[in-house]
């Protein structure tokens, strides 16, 4: 599924532009969105990537995820959502999405998941 673009998306986030180059010796494109310590431990932001919204969501074991940041259902910020190590929960009707795999635990369609990772303590997404 695509990702969300910034014009269904209202609400101010940090605007990112893309990485032009590949990481060396990862042959991936991964864009540095800033300190893991902008996001607190079970929470999740927005970022605007070169138009794309994405959540990035620090679990609380540690580890992060990144989905398309707008509910397929009607539009709500899925960052603003409540998690637990394998779902988050949108916080306008209460649909649910698996962290990892995108997948609705409602029966709705999927939202885009991105790989990312804390590297130095900053946040790497591919996209
Ligand atoms: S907008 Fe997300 S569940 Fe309705």
């Amino acid at each position: 599924m695509e990702g969300a673009r910034r014009a269904r998306y209202p609400w101010s986030v940090p605007d990112i532009a893309a990485a032009d180059r590949a990481a060396p010796g990862s042959g991936a494109r991964m864009t540095p969105l800033g300190s893991i310590h902008d996001i607190p431990l079970g929470e999740g932001r927005t970022y605007a990537i070169d138009g794309d919204m994405v959540a990035v969501f620090r679990l609380r074991d540690g580890s992060v995820r990144a989905l398309s940041a707008v509910c397929p259902h009607q539009g709500g910020p899925l960052a603003d959502g409540q998690i637990d190590l394998q779902q988050v929960v949108c916080p306008l009707h209460l649909y649910a999405w698996d962290l990892t795999t995108g997948c609705s635990r409602s029966g709705l369609p999927p939202v885009a998941t991105y790989p990312v990772r804390v590297d130095n303590d900053q946040i790497l997404l591919e996209l």
